[in-house]
């Protein structure tokens, strides 16, 4: 059984989760606007990682004698100045969720509840790697700069992260 506190920040997380699918379904959005094919699959994936992601707290919740809830989520940005500056954006988010995640690991061991700390180590994996993707995909943009053609070799490159990123452990829960 949660604790009342351990509930209400797996709630929490939730929503951060949740909030996450929005705001890469609106950096896909706007890269399909600009033509850029490959980000916006790169970024729809990511989007659907997020629900994945979600709905493993949901399912979590609900099994140890919780309640998960849906709550209200804000409006995320729908333009960005660059793709550099995009997947800025995205490497920042990821690293604040890895920081909310070190959060609930803690509490987990404040409240001595074991089985939510396993839990939580899956994320724990699961941001080493998403940080370490946004940083590479970020030097790629650096080493090849926002030169139009740059641009479009980078956009046919990023597919073939799609095709990894489809087949890791997330898109499996
Ligand atoms: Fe669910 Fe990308 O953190």
């Amino acid at each position: 059984m949660l604790s009342e506190n351990m509930e209400n920040a797996l709630n929490k997380q939730i929503r951060i989760e949740a909030e996450s699918s929005q705001i890469y379904l609106a950096m896909a959005s706007w890269a399909e606007a600009q033509g850029l094919e490959g980000i916006s699959g790169f970024m729809y994936a990511q989007s659907d990682e997020e629900r994945q992601h979600m709905l493993k707290f949901f399912k979590y919740i609900n099994e140890r004698g919780g309640h998960s809830l849906v709550s209200e989520l804000s409006k995320p940005a729908s333009k960005f100045g660059s793709i550099k500056e995009m997947f800025g954006t995205l490497l920042k988010h990821e690293v604040y969720v890895s920081q909310t995640i070190n959060e609930l690991v803690h509490i987990s061991l404040e409240e001595k509840d074991y089985a939510t700390h396993n839990f939580l180590q899956w994320y724990v994996a699961e941001q080493i790697e998403e940080e370490a993707q946004a940083r590479t995909i970020l030097d790629k943009i650096n080493l090849i700069g926002e030169a139009k053609s740059g641009l479009y070799m980078f956009d046919k490159d990023i597919k073939s992260l799609n095709v990894e990123t489809s087949v890791s452990p997330t898109s499996n829960n």
